[in-house]
């Protein structure tokens, strides 16, 4: 009875495993962690639902989270300062780099969460491009100023 019971459900899982299969040419990175790490890492400032608070500008409608990957993923890495506008208010603080302590894959899956939630037309962040910024970085000790970010693509 128990050997029949795992075979189905084997072959339940095979079959579920073929139908959540996704077409080659759409990006996808599990942001369950990325959840997590938001959590943790940003929402102290951002706040959870993304809309910010005092000094730390709104996820929700930001030209940031749904602009070039490359900047995104910059400010994660080794954080940002000095004046920015964001949804029509303008900030001049600074937020701290995470790169020391997350890695390429948590911040991939932390970013992708991102863009899902406060820019969902946006594409995921994969792990393989934060890999690249931060090895094109490297050595990179001060926070990022808005206009170095904007000279990138
Ligand atoms: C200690 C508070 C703090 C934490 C924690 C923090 N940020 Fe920020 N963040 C800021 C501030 C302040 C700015 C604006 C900096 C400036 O004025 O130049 C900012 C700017 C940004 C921007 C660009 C502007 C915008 O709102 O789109 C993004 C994107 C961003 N943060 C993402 C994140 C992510 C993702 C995390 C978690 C890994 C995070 N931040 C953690 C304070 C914080």
């Amino acid at each position: 009875m128990y050997r029949v019971l795992s075979a189905t459900g084997l072959s339940l899982l095979l079959l579920l495993a073929g139908c959540d299969a996704s077409p080659p040419q759409v990006r996808s990175v599990d942001t369950g962690p990325g959840r997590i790490h938001f959590k943790n890492y940003c929402a102290a400032c951002h706040q959870y639902d993304g809309q910010g608070m005092g000094d730390a500008p709104s996820l929700a409608n930001s030209p940031w989270v749904s602009g070039p990957e490359s900047r995104l993923i910059r400010i994660v890495l080794h954080g940002v300062r000095g004046p920015m506008l964001v949804d029509g208010k303008s900030y001049d603080r600074e937020m701290p780099g995470f790169g020391q302590v997350l890695s390429d894959s948590e911040i991939a899956s932390l970013l992708s969460f991102v863009r899902q939630q406060f820019s969902p037309s946006s594409e995921p962040v994969t792990v393989e491009m934060v890999t690249r910024v931060r090895s094109a970085n490297r050595g990179r000790a001060l926070y990022w100023r808005v206009d170095e970010l904007l000279a990138l693509q």
